[in-house]
């Protein structure tokens, strides 16, 4: 269900864009009048709080809008839950026919801790010696919104029309899942109608000169193990107790995530592209007023880990090894493997975009980022999931990509920034990819 609500543009607000047009251009910068009102923009988003667990979604589903009609965009606001607003902006391309590009953003961000913080989280101050502008999302992802806004307003102004529609998306709650947001849209009649063929959604921040891509996300998964054993006083040694058969469970399954990190430390292979396997619970003992009975060798225990795998990983291999290696039942010992989501498309394909000429989009959008002056590192899979695997899932190829090279990597981290040189080179090469995607016309092949 999804409400449509007015769209209606706000004048006050549009004059204050075109008085922030005004205003910049009388600072003396490196940066063009342009260029600054974008960097300008870009503050204004950072500025709205929409952290969570009390993201402001009003102001800045208003904010975006105003600069939404200002840019000439078509809106449409949906709401899939009270007060998380969730926009689509459109700019329709000669031949709506065509599969259309979707360029997705979340408004929503991780809680910041302003006391660790050099300059306050929401001030999207901008040090004038080094350009870095601080502010929670300045990274994660904010900053790829007003660069989505940004490049189809320059893209406008030089005349260019595309082929096929341009869609943006502005979604709630990917920080906390995307149950209200992403996910729901995916199921919508209205996300059916935008025809989509390609997404572009938030990558990372790279350290070197090489923007990154990401073709896929590792699957979440959880693992409970549970262990019986007869009890007995603390002081006898004798086989079989609850907790020192889990203990070693522990240690089988300690051993294989040495494997995995090991290839990690070596350099033989990217953190994204190992199993990682993390403790993150342990429950057992018999609770006592002071803490817990220390003579007691209690009947039982259970542990709780935190499991990504890569989408290449066969499940079923893993579940081999758990019941042989690091969970035998003679041992009367018991688990719980979930899943988290799909690990294969609507079409019962790997939850992967094809990063080579089988995807004609791929070659099309690495052509853009290189024409643009720049490097394109291996693509990589994320070590983490986005709301990339709502459009993986329904076998829309979707490519994790955010252009921030020469900048350390601060989603969800103190002192998280952007610097605004970064900041405006991203505008360009979204330029060039946005032109050449949504003028690209291989009907046949996509
Ligand atoms: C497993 O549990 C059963 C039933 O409680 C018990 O008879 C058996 O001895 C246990 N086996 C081991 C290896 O602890
Ligand atoms: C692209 O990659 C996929 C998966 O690795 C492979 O099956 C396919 O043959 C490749 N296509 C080309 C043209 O290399
Ligand atoms: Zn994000």
């Amino acid at each position: 269900m999804s409400l449509p609500s007015s769209s209606s543009s706000s004048s006050h607000l549009t004059r204050s864009f075109l008085l922030s047009l005004l205003f910049t251009s009388i600072v003396a910068s490196a940066f063009s009048d342009n260029e600054e009102a974008q960097i300008h923009h870009f503050q204004q988003y950072l500025r709205i709080r929409t952290a969570h667990p009390d993201p402001d979604y009003t102001a800045a589903a208003s904010f975006l809008l105003s600069l939404a009609h200002f840019i000439g965009l078509q809106t449409l606001t949906l709401q899939f839950a009270p007060n998380k607003p969730l926009l689509l902006l459109t700019w329709p391309g000669s031949d709506p026919s065509l599969p259309s590009i979707l360029l997705n953003s979340h408004i929503d961000s991780v809680p910041a801790e302003p006391d660790k913080w050099i300059h306050p989280p929401f001030s999207a101050t901008r040090d004038p010696d080094t350009g870095r502008i601080y502010a929670r999302g300045a990274q994660d992802d904010k900053c790829i919104a007003i660069q989505y806004l940004e490049a189809i307003r320059s893209l406008k102004r030089s005349g260019f029309s595309p082929l096929r529609s341009v869609h943006i998306s502005l979604v709630p709650d990917e920080e906390i899942g995307g149950a209200d947001g992403f996910e729901k849209l995916a199921q919508s009649e209205e996300f059916r109608k935008l025809n989509v063929g390609l997404v572009l959604d938030e990558g990372q921040a790279s350290p070197s000169d090489e923007f990154r891509v990401f073709y896929a996300d590792r699957s979440p998964w959880r693992l409970f193990v549970k262990a019986t054993g007869s009890p007995g006083h603390g002081s006898r040694m004798y086989d079989g107790t609850a907790i020192e058969k889990l203990m070693v469970c522990a240690e089988a399954i300690a051993r294989f995530r040495d494997s995995q990190f090991d290839m990690v430390k070596a350099g033989i292979s990217p953190a994204s592209e190992v199993i990682s396997i993390n403790p993150v619970y342990m429950k057992s003992g018999t609770p006592s007023p002071s803490g817990f009975v220390m003579n007691v060798q209690p009947s039982e225990a259970e542990m709780g880990f935190d499991l990504r795998l890569p989408p290449t990983v066969d499940p079923e291999q893993l579940k081999e090894r758990i019941n042989k290696e690091w969970v035998p039942s003679f041992k009367n010992m018991s688990y719980t493997l979930l899943q988290k989501g799909p690990i294969k498309d609507c079409n019962g394909k790997l939850l992967i975009t094809l990063t080579n000429e089988s995807n004609p989009w791929w070659p099309v959008f690495e052509k853009a980022v290189i024409s643009s002056g720049k490097k394109l590192a291996k693509p990589e899979i994320l070590s983490s999931t986005t709301d990339a695997r709502f459009m993986r899932e329904m076998g829309i190829p979707t490519f994790g990509f955010s252009p921030m090279a020469n900048t350390p990597i601060l989603l969800h981290d103190h002192n998280e920034f952007l610097k605004d040189e970064v900041f405006v080179k991203g505008i360009k090469v979204y330029e060039s990819i946005i032109s050449a995607l949504s003028s690209f016309n291989l009907a046949s092949s996509v």
